[in-house]
């Protein structure tokens, strides 16, 4: 495996005060680029920067906020890579009794966001001819787990709007990609094994907190790792691709083996 150095290179990792992105700005910087760090907490991004180092900046915003989104990259300059790792699960529920307030605010954060952030990354990638954008789904963009329908379709919109942006920017050198990272422990899943039985079901509650029994879920860094391959030289063509970790030729692509749930 050819090392990736980003010298020269900006980053900006959203959803980068916990969990995922967090662990994705972490290795980004450790790379070499210099990495800017969002969420909505200035204080908890502050802190995020100084305990990284390399020189990483915090600039909070709310990604649904298209008029706080352009002020984020005002502040931030010229974006090369962008990665879209912020995202929420709520409402956990059946459609038939789901928050409607919820539901859409899940959209707004989770489709509306990542589509605010490439328009506003775009006009700098194009003018360069280069940029890299880094879509973090899930594998229940397929539709699969009951009471997630908001996440479920927000995810999907995501895939497809990188792939149509794919065909739209590719052949000027700015390539957009999905990572799907696996169970990851985070937040997020706190979140899930907290959920009522009567939202999530019996039988996909149980599931779910035996991954952290069993402790068969992924620590932020693998899918951080997969991001950082998919921005390395061996990668170069990939656009409009969705990476699974826990696909087995992608695993090995990062040294990993996949998780047997
Ligand atoms: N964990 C898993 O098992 C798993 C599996 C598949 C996919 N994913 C995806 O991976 C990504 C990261 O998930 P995670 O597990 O690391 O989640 P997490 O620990 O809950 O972190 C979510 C991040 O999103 C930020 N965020 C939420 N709402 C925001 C908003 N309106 N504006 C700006 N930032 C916002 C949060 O920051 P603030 O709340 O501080 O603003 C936080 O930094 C998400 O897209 C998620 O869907 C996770």
């Amino acid at each position: 495996m050819i090392e990736t150095r980003l010298e020269g290179r900006t980053a900006l990792v959203t959803g980068a005060s916990r969990g995922i992105g967090r662990a994705t700005a972490d290795v980004l910087a450790r790379a070499g680029a210099r990495v800017i760090v969002t969420a909505r907490d200035q204080a908890q991004l502050d802190t995020v920067a100084a305990e990284i180092g390399h020189g990483v900046r915090g600039i909070a915003a709310d990604l649904s906020r298209p008029g706080e989104v352009d002020a984020l990259f005002e502040a931030a300059g010229p974006v090369d890579i962008l990665i879209n790792g912020a995202g929420v699960i709520q409402p956990i529920a059946p459609v038939a009794v789901a928050d409607r307030e919820l539901w859409w605010r899940n959209l707004e954060v989770n489709l509306y966001g990542p589509f605010l952030t490439c328009q506003a990354a775009l006009p700098h990638m194009l003018e360069a001819g280069w940029g890299r954008i880094v879509n973090v789904s899930a594998g229940v963009a397929s539709g699969r787990m009951a009471s997630w329908s908001a996440y479920s379709a927000a995810k999907a919109g995501l895939e497809t709007l990188t792939k149509v942006m794919a065909r739209e920017v590719g052949e000027r050198g700015v390539h957009v990609n999905v990572v799907r990272p696996g169970i990851v422990d985070t937040a997020m899943q706190v979140e899930i094994r907290g959920t009522s039985e009567e939202l999530f079901g019996r039988e996909n509650l149980e599931r779910y907190r035996s991954y952290k029994e069993r402790g068969v879920l992924r620590p932020a860094e693998h899918p951080a790792r997969l991001i950082l391959w998919v921005l390395s030289p061996e990668a170069d063509e990939l656009n409009g691709e969705i990476l699974a970790i826990d696909d087995p030729e992608t695993a090995a692509k990062i040294g990993l083996t996949p998780i047997a749930r």
